[in-house]
């Protein structure tokens, strides 16, 4: 079994090549850009992971791993102009380096990549894959609709967050390990644990991502600290800040949602800090990494095949970036 460092090298040797034709220029060099600037490949390295742990690696597996990178990057792309964010991993956005309009399209066209790659894979288990890989595809513009509609709302629930961050970020990561089990062979009933557990993975990672959004270190983070509060996003934080905050941090909050002043950003941090959000993070991710891990643990595979998945289950908790 390889370690997700051993697996993300593999990945990105068969990865960092041009995938794009030379013109039109602005085009393609603006999808080729999102992919040069980096980024953790975690959704790839889980196909690969999932393949190796029913057996070993499959060629179609790094196709599937490629489309689920292109697909994930298509997705960024278009987040980014959603969410008028101004830096992706620690780079200028696309859209904000070729313009609304070019990034839409490169988004596109990466999409689209994303079923050629697909379309590569032996037909014995290309209607499993596309089947999943589409169904995966519209949740997640579901959970972005979601996610934008929720910004305009006074009050969601924790359970309207949950299953929004479940169709925009973890369904994918759900189904990146699912295929890598289908191409590796699993059973039905493995098949349906891996899910489950990349699923609830993918929940506590979005719980991670949204608890960086507003505490992570700016120089580890890249992306732009605080985005999510500017953006009035209904994250756990702002759900769960207002459900125990006293009248005044409750007005207070409240009010800062319908400004835009300098400080917001900092005033809202203090309620949130005042609300003790971070231990209630820890706590929310606890739950969610144990439900995963449980499905990992019913994975009828030997106990020792499983150690690079609970490892990489660990450091997506905890990462930084
Ligand atoms: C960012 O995903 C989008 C979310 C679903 C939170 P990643 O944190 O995996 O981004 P990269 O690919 O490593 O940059
Ligand atoms: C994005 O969630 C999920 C998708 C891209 C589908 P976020 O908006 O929180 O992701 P980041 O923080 O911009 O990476
Ligand atoms: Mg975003
Ligand atoms: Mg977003
Ligand atoms: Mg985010």
């Amino acid at each position: 079994m390889h370690s997700f460092t051993e697996l993300s090298t593999s990945f990105e040797k068969d990865f960092n090549r041009r995938h794009f034709p030379e013109t039109p220029v602005n085009l393609y060099d603006a999808a080729q850009y999102i992919l040069r600037i980096g980024g953790k490949r975690v959704r790839p390295v889980s196909v690969l992971m999932t393949n190796e742990l029913f057996d070993e690696i499959h060629p179609d597996a790094y196709h599937v791993a490629t489309a689920i990178e292109f697909f994930h990057n298509f997705s960024l792309i278009h987040d980014d102009i959603m969410d008028k964010a101004p830096l992706r991993r620690g780079m200028e956005t696309v859209h904000m380096k070729y313009g609304d309009d070019t990034a839409l399209l490169a988004g596109d066209v990466m999409l689209v990549a994303a079923y050629e790659e697909i379309n590569k894979i032996d037909f014995s288990r290309l209607h499993a894959i596309l089947t999943l890989f589409s169904r995966t595809a519209k949740e997640v513009c579901e959970g972005q609709q979601l996610d934008m509609d929720f910004e305009k709302k006074d009050s969601v629930t924790i359970d309207e967050y949950l299953h929004m961050i479940s169709l925009k970020t973890s369904v994918l990561l759900a189904a990146s390990m699912q295929m890598g089990a289908i191409i590796g062979g699993a059973s039905q009933g493995n098949q349906h644990h891996i899910y489950e557990f990349g699923k609830n993975l993918g929940i506590a990672f979005q719980v991670q991502d949204d608890y960086l959004d507003a505490f992570g270190d700016p120089e580890k983070f890249g992306k732009q600290v605080g985005g999510d509060i500017l953006a009035n996003k209904k994250t756990f934080l702002l759900i769960h800040a207002i459900d125990v905050a006293n009248e005044k941090q409750k007005a207070d909050l409240l009010q800062l949602l319908s400004t835009n002043e300098e400080d917001k950003i900092a005033k809202v941090l203090a309620i949130f800090k005042e609300c003790k959000v971070d231990e209630w993070a820890e706590s929310l991710k606890e739950k969610y990494f144990l439900i995963a891990m449980k499905h990992l643990e019913d994975t009828a595979v030997m106990e020792s095949r499983k150690a690079e998945l609970r490892k990489l289950a660990q450091y997506l908790l905890q990462r930084e970036s």
